[in-house]
This record gives structure tokens, sequence and C-alpha cells, in this order.
């Protein structure tokens, strides 16, 4: 159905005004026409707010005037607008996904019974009115581009409903023919917004940065106190949910409130409700980071408090912290080493399945994961190559706590052995590593690979999971900042380039035949002994 025969529809005309209804077709033209956007932005949607006098009405009347509505939501960042802008007391605004044709959409919002001059000013100002471009959060750079190209900053903020880890939009207008722009980033990119909504306040940018561990420390008391586990599928008042986690109503609902605002948590009508970024905390969700909430908010947060001394002296900030190496102090901590455990494999669920998908297992008949903590990516890889059969290798404690569920989910196909990966590996025909170079320095990490050469034959094949630090410096990645955590939580840990791994693998015998990207910028190189 072409956007022509949208305005013949009567169907449209009855629930939405005449002066909408023209608007609308002229932005569902637009989003037919899903130009790029600036630094070769993919176009992501036309935005455009309305004023019906029954949104349930408006959406049937679109959908019979040959707007299918995709999918529903509240809006958060409009609706904000328009109560500073109108004064208005924080309205409802729904947000409308509407298939426009072509693979394209259009974000309708709409309000109910909004007051005439509202509608007036809106009809002809378009303060809303906007093309979408999407961007990924390592992308940022493009927001600064863009101000610095003479785009003005146009407010934005935080959806934490739209998508599964909510939705960050920043507005911008054209100097040069008013056009508004809305540039869309998957999560909420905190610093980034309120620089952007702050314009140049570069002193609050550095309040929102200096207060990040009140973030980290806010989000693991949500998962230690169970929050997120209670509000997991239900909606409960601030006294309820003070009951079920024994807390006063009053802190906790301080609490509730910051988590508001980091996108975990929402409040409508005096019921908590959780996001799908929230959902991260629960103890058993599939999406879980709980295990990584407590470990980065616990045992390895204290040691980022030594990291001056780490940079100064070279002693890592666990040592200092705790007293003792990282792998002996979980040797002898069982707790904090089945936290540590199940906050590696949680962390890396996604990252895993990936690998189990990639891997080509052909001619292979025994893969031996190297400090394979839980056996967690040994175990997918199983279920998918059911004619390969596994040896989960690691410290003893380690392979004694998994042994079991391993062995009741692949019976004989399984062996654990524990020991020492700079003493001695098994045989494998294909090796695993991990991340396991990142926790050593070069020295230590040519010992573990000079004893996984020995534990294959000429044509075997390495397999390691890394994050690799990207050539240039200026590139955003992941990886530098966990070459930090390597640093303070490890003795001699670093995130390697590529180009560091080659010099490591070449030295022990092995060359690396491919390089692939994962989830969560993580990579797989894949090597072969020679
Ligand atoms: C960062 S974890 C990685 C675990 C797992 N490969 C993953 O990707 O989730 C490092 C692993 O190395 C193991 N490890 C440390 N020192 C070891 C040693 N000397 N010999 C064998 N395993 C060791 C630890 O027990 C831990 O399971």
């Amino acid at each position: 159905m072409g956007y022509r025969d949208v305005a013949a529809r009567d169907e449209l005309c009855g629930v939405l005004d005449e002066l909408d209804v023209q608007r609308l077709r002229r932005m569902v033209r637009t989003a037919r026409e899903g130009r790029e956007g600036p630094y070769g932005m993919r176009f992501d949607h036309a935005g455009l707010l309305v004023f019906p006098r029954s949104v349930e009405k408006a959406l049937t009347g679109v959908t019979a005037g040959g707007l299918p509505v995709l999918r529903t939501l509240p809006s958060v960042v409009v609706r904000e607008r328009l109560s500073l802008r109108y004064g208005l007391d924080r309205p409802d605004v729904v947000i409308a996904d509407l298939d426009a044709g072509d693979g394209r959409t259009v974000q309708l919002f709409l309000i109910a019974d909004c007051p005439g001059y509202v509608a007036d000013d809106e009809r002809i100002r378009e303060c809303e009115t906007h093309l979408a471009f999407e961007t990924a959060g390592t992308r940022l750079g493009v927001l600064e581009a863009m101000r610095t190209d003479g785009f003005l900053p146009d407010g934005g903020g935080f959806n934490p409903d739209a998508g599964n880890q909510g939705r960050s939009a920043f507005y911008f207008r054209n100097e040069a023919d008013g056009e508004r722009l809305e540039v869309a980033v998957a999560g909420q990119a905190s610093s980034e917004l309120s620089r952007h909504l702050g314009g140049a306040d570069v002193r609050r940018q550095m309040l929102e940065l200096l207060t990040g561990a009140w973030q980290t420390q806010a989000l693991r008391t949500a998962a230690e106190l169970g929050l997120a586990d209670q509000l997991l599928e239900r909606k409960l008042t601030l006294a309820e949910l003070a009951e079920a986690s024994g807390c006063p109503a009053d802190r906790l609902g301080r609490l509730l409130r910051y988590l508001e605002q980091l996108g975990t948590v929402g409040e409508r009508d005096g019921r908590i409700w959780l996001t799908p970024l929230g959902e991260t905390l629960c103890r058993n969700s599939p999406s879980s980071l709980h295990g990584v909430a407590l470990l980065y908010g616990g045992l390895f947060y204290d040691s980022f408090g030594e990291l001056p001394s780490t940079i100064r002296s070279g002693t890592s900030g666990f040592e200092l912290a705790h007293g003792a190496q990282p792998f002996d102090y979980l040797d002898s901590h069982p707790d904090q080493a089945a936290l540590f455990q199940r906050a590696m494999s949680d962390q890396c669920r996604d990252v895993f399945d990936a690998i189990a998908s990639q891997l080509d297992l052909t001619g292979v008949g025994v893969v031996t994961d190297v400090g394979g903590g839980t056996g967690a990516l040994l175990s997918r890889i199983l279920d998918k190559a059911p004619q390969v059969s596994g040896v989960l290798f690691d410290m003893e404690a380690t392979v004694a706590e998994a042994d079991a569920a391993l062995r009741a989910r692949h019976g004989t196909r399984i062996a654990t052995v524990g020991g020492d990966f700079f003493a001695g590996i098994p045989h494998g025909d294909l090796l695993l590593l991990s991340r396991i170079l990142h926790d050593w320095d070069d020295a230590e990490c040519v010992g573990i690979l000079a004893r996984c050469r020995e534990a294959i034959l000429p044509g075997g094949r390495l397999v390691i999971v890394e994050r690799v630090l990207p050539d240039r410096p200026d590139r955003a990645s992941l990886a530098a900042a966990w070459d930090i955590h390597m640093m303070v939580n490890n003795t001699a840990g670093r995130e390697r380039t590529l180009a560091d791994y080659r010099q490591l693998l070449s030295t022990t015998g092995f060359a690396i035949t491919s390089r692939s990207e994962l989830p969560l910028e993580a990579c797989l190189l894949q090597a072969v002994a020679i």
C-alpha cells in the first residue's frame, strides 16, 4: 500500500486531524526515501508528534489506513520535552512504530486531550518532527563531529522501554536548513547524554565520570539485595518491595530513584517495574550479569582502590588489597571462587554461543579447554558437535566443582583434569584458550603456549578468545578498559593487539589463520601448530 493510498482512507481522516493526516503522509514519503545520515549513519525512522482525540482509535485508524502498528511503548523523552516547553504535567505520550512499507518505519508520537494551543504550535514549529539515524555505542565520536560541523544539540534522553537495552536519543538541529535529526544509540550512553544536554558543561561531565563508582555500587547493591529478582515478571509498590527485601522503605526508595536514573527500573502509578536492562541484575534470568555485579562491585572493586599504587609500583591492586595473587586467593576462598566462575560464564554467554556456532570441527576428535573454568564454553561446543569429546582442564578445585554437572550433561564424552597449565596440558586435536592469555605477562604466555604446543601434533588447532586492542589507540574499544582491569586484578595481565598475539604465537610454533568478531567486542583467533 502506497502513501498516496493512506491519505485516501476515510479511516485515517476520521481519527486524526486533517493537518496531522497531511503531516503523516509527508513523513511516510520521507521515511520511504530512507536516506543515509551524516557520517554514513543508517536511516532508522521518521518521527512525528500528532494530536488525536483517542490514542486507541488513532492506532486502529492508522492500521486500517495502511500503516500497520508494529509496536507501542511509552515515550519518555518527548513527554519530558512537552512538559518543559508548555508546562504540562508529564502528559501520557505513546510511541507507535508504524510500518511505512519498503522496510521503513514512521515513529508516531501520540498525545490525546492535548490543549489546542500546544497542537497548533507543534504543527507550525515541528519541534518534535525528526529523522532518526542509528549508530553503535562505540561510534559516539559522530556526536562530537556533528557538533563541530554546526549541528546544534536540541535535547535528547534515554527511554528504558525502547529495544532490549533501552535507547539513548540525541537530537540535533541543522543550522543550515532547520531540519531536526536524531542519533539513536542502543543502551544508556549516560555521560554522552549529559554532555549533549548540558552543552559544553565539562564540570558536569566530569562529575558524571567521577561518580561512576556510585553507579557500580548502586547496581551491586540492587543485585545483592535481590531487588531485580523480586521485580521479575511483577510490579510491586515500594512498601511491598521493602517488605520482600527486608529494607526500610525510605532508604530503599532513594536507591530506587537512582536506579531509575540508571535505566534499570521504572515507576508508574506507584508500582515499580523492571526494565530489560534491570533484568540483567536477576540471578537467574537468561541475560543475567548478577555474578558480575557482585564481583565487579566487591572483590575486584576493592582492588581498583589501589590503582595509583599499581601504576607506580607495578604490584597488582588485587595483591595490595587482598594480600595474595588472584588465583591463589581464589584457591583458598571457595565462595569467592564460585562467584568468580559464575561471573565468568555469565558474562560470556552470548560469546560462547557464537563460538560454538562459528567453530568448524570437521576432523576434530578431542577438544581440550585449557583453563576452561566451569566448562560453560566446552559444554556448548559438545552440544553442537556430537562427534566430539571434550577435556576440561583447570585447577584441581575448579574442575572438582564443575565435574558432576558436566558428566550429568555429557556422560563419558567429557573428562575433567586438574593441574597447572605451566607444567603440562592434556592432549587435544583442538585446544581452547578462552580469556587465559590476558591474565599473564608475555613470558608467562610463552610458557602456557609452549605447553599447548607440546599437547598437540603439527596441524593441530589452537583457538584463542580475547578482546583485541585496536591498532590505533584513538579507536573506542572495551579492550582499553579491560586492559586496566587486567593490570589491577591480575599480577601481570594485559590486553594485546593482533600484532602482539602474532608475535607470541610465532615464538611458540603457531601461526594465526583467521580472526573473527564475537559479541561484546571479543575476538576469535584461530591458529595452527606448525
Ligand atoms: C579468566 S578465567 C577464564 C575461564 C574460562 N576459560 C572463560 O573464558 O570463562 C581463567 C581461568 O584460568 C584458570 N587458571 C588460572 N591459573 C591456572 C593454572 N596455573 N593452571 C590451570 N588453570 C589455571 C582459572 O582457574 C580460571 O578458570
